[in-house]
């Protein structure tokens, strides 16, 4: 009888172990229900010799509350009773998380940046314009004024994607927005509204430049056109001066240089005064180009320069953001090490 019993222990002991809900559920039945094992020994204790009683009775006591304690940690281990009869913890969908924050992505600082600068010249009446990145060297040079002999064409400065030696319209990444002036300006003469036109385009660029603190193969400009009758260079320069003061506050510093573009006449470069380094003094940065667009331009596109002028700019929304970000190496807007991205 002794035997039985401890057989019994032993084996409900290691089917419980691996026993999930519903094999726990058998495994009371049978050895803890009406019909099962334990009953059933319990029942041969009348056959039991007298004086054997109580060590037997006593071992079945035992054995009853041992299987009975295994079951209850068993259960309690699977997720207890009242979980829809389902394996698992009990689920509390009122709990609040454990996890306590969860790393939210965000815009990279460039297309921030971008969309700063296109907030700012929205409020000043500039409609957002796109071109494309494939463009082809007729948008990119020669409607823009800029002359077969330019060095500016250089294969060697450019991602052509056609060899410019073989095909008549060779394509090729753009090295600059100002295509875009001129696919604005085409569609509005095409789709008979002509202008007044006042864009802004920002988007990427490319140069096979050598990549160091300030240059990369491919980086962000932001164009502006705007072709009115009228048009000044003190339109230019009102625009310039008050965009500066809007994005970089009240005490942006301004100059315009006198430079040279094909595609403007007079040409200037933009320069802000501006703090590259939190341990430096504000320096003069040029951020970019700009000018009265040529009337070769505009005669190109079929708009009558003797009726409209129209100024244009081009600046490096890298440089822009490194100035008011105080960035001192652009590519560190590039590597995408989000140690330092989560700064901006
Ligand atoms: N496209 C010129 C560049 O990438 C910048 C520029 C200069 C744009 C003068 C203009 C402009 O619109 O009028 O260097």
């Amino acid at each position: 009888m002794l035997d039985t019993l401890n057989q019994i222990e032993q084996s409900a002991l290691t089917e419980i172990a691996a026993a999930d809900a519903e094999a726990l559920d058998t495994w009371k039945s049978t050895y803890l229900g009406n019909k099962g094992k334990l009953k059933a020994a319990m029942a041969g204790l009348k056959d039991v010799p007298k004086e054997d009683k109580p060590a037997v009775g006593k071992r079945l006591n035992e054995v009853k509350q041992a299987l009975e304690a295994a079951h209850k940690a068993r259960r309690a281990a699977l997720g207890g009773s009242g979980n829809g009869g389902v394996a698992g913890p009990k689920l509390d969908m009122t709990e609040p998380g454990l996890i306590e924050s969860h790393a939210l992505g965000r815009r990279h600082i460039i297309m921030r940046v971008r969309d700063e600068l296109v907030e700012v010249f929205a409020r000043m009446g500039f409609e957002v314009a796109q071109g494309p990145e494939l463009e082809d060297d007729a948008h990119n040079f020669i409607r823009l004024n800029i002359p077969p002999e330019h060095p500016a064409r250089e294969p060697i400065d450019n991602f052509y994607v056609d060899n410019p030696a073989k095909v008549d319209t060779p394509r090729m990444m753009r090295s600059q927005t100002s295509t875009v002036q001129i696919r604005v300006l085409d569609d509005a003469v095409a789709n008979g509204s002509g202008p007044p036109v006042k864009v802004v385009s920002p988007g990427r660029v490319y140069r096979p430049d050598t990549v160091d603190a300030t240059h990369s193969f491919m980086f962000h400009q932001i164009e502006g056109l705007y072709v009115d009758r009228g048009v000044t260079m003190a339109d230019l320069k009102t625009t310039l001066f008050q965009f500066a003061r809007a994005y970089f506050g009240e005490d942006a510093e301004i100059r315009l240089r006198p430079s040279f573009f094909p595609f403007t006449e007079p040409s200037a470069e933009f320069d802000m005064k501006i703090q590259l380094r939190p341990d430096q003094p504000p320096q003069w940065v040029e951020l970019g180009g700009c000018g009265m667009v040529d009337p070769a331009v505009l005669t190109g596109c079929g708009i009558d320069p003797e009726e409209w002028t129209g100024f244009a700019f081009g600046f490096g929304i890298e440089r822009i953001a490194m100035g008011r970000y105080s960035i001192p190496d652009i590519r560190m807007l590039f590597e995408n090490d989000v140690r330092f991205l989560e700064q901006l």
